[in-house]
């Protein structure tokens, strides 16, 4: 089983393209960024004030702890259709508004919280997925800010996806038509930087640049990447 780890900014691309790259070699695809962004959009609905000047960040560690322990929380992995759950309610559109993407990094910037979904993550693609959901054995895309470092550094395939600051502004301006909301990426990033690695590669990562690639050709990069390790 092949694990692929691609982590890169915001704006860069992570999502569509590691998706499409799933799909290609039919492997399970693990978005991590949604399952801190369903952190958020369940804090904030449990009415947990994320701008408070002196976050109780043990409060919201609870939170987070519950929401993975007591079942609440549920992801699927199909690259044709990944989804998150809370509840059962499908929030796969919700976690992309401006209002989770502008309060996720005060969740994710809490370290106990880090290794409640760090744990998660890893029996995941372990398992390939929530329960072998997905177990076709062949392997796993998992994207996010220190899949290569942290949560899979073993992977057989790491990537480092970037792409310069305004043209990533750019891309996220252009998606904010299509229902994801708009914002400042490189906010989020400097917020994402304090807990996280990923404006440079670490030994061992290949860094892709997209500045300058179309969509097409970023996926032929990458699949070339993960063929030489199959
Ligand atoms: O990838 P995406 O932009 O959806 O990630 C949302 C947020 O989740 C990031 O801005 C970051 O705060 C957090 N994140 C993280 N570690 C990851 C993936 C995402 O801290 N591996």
């Amino acid at each position: 089983m092949i694990t692929v780890a691609i982590d890169g900014p915001a704006g860069v691309g992570k999502s569509s393209t590691s998706k499409a790259v799933a799909k290609y070699f039919g492997y399970a695809y693990l978005d991590t960024g949604a399952m801190y962004r369903a952190c958020a959009w369940w804090c904030l609905h449990k009415g947990i004030d994320l701008d408070a000047e002196t976050l109780d960040e043990r409060f919201v560690t609870e939170t987070v702890a519950e929401f993975f322990t007591e079942g609440h929380f549920d992801i699927a992995v199909d690259p044709d259709d990944p989804r998150v759950f809370a509840d059962g309610e499908d929030i796969s559109e919700a976690i992309r508004s401006s209002e989770v993407s502008t309060h996720v990094s005060k969740v994710s910037n809490i370290i106990p919280v880090r290794h409640i979904l760090i744990a998660a993550q890893r029996a995941y693609i372990a398992a390939q997925g929530p329960e072998e959901s997905f177990s076709n054995g062949l392997g796993i895309v998992a994207e996010g800010r220190d899949i290569t470092t942290v949560v899979a550094p073993d992977a057989e395939v790491r990537i480092l996806l970037t792409a310069r600051e305004e043209v990533r502004q750019a891309r996220r301006n252009g998606q904010a038509k299509s229902g994801v909301g708009a914002e400042n990426v490189a906010a989020r990033d400097k917020m994402d930087s304090k807990v996280t690695s990923f404006l440079t590669a670490s030994e061992g990562v290949t860094t892709v640049d997209n500045s300058d690639l179309t969509f097409e050709e970023t996926l032929d990069v990458l699949i070339g990447l993960v063929e030489t390790a199959e």
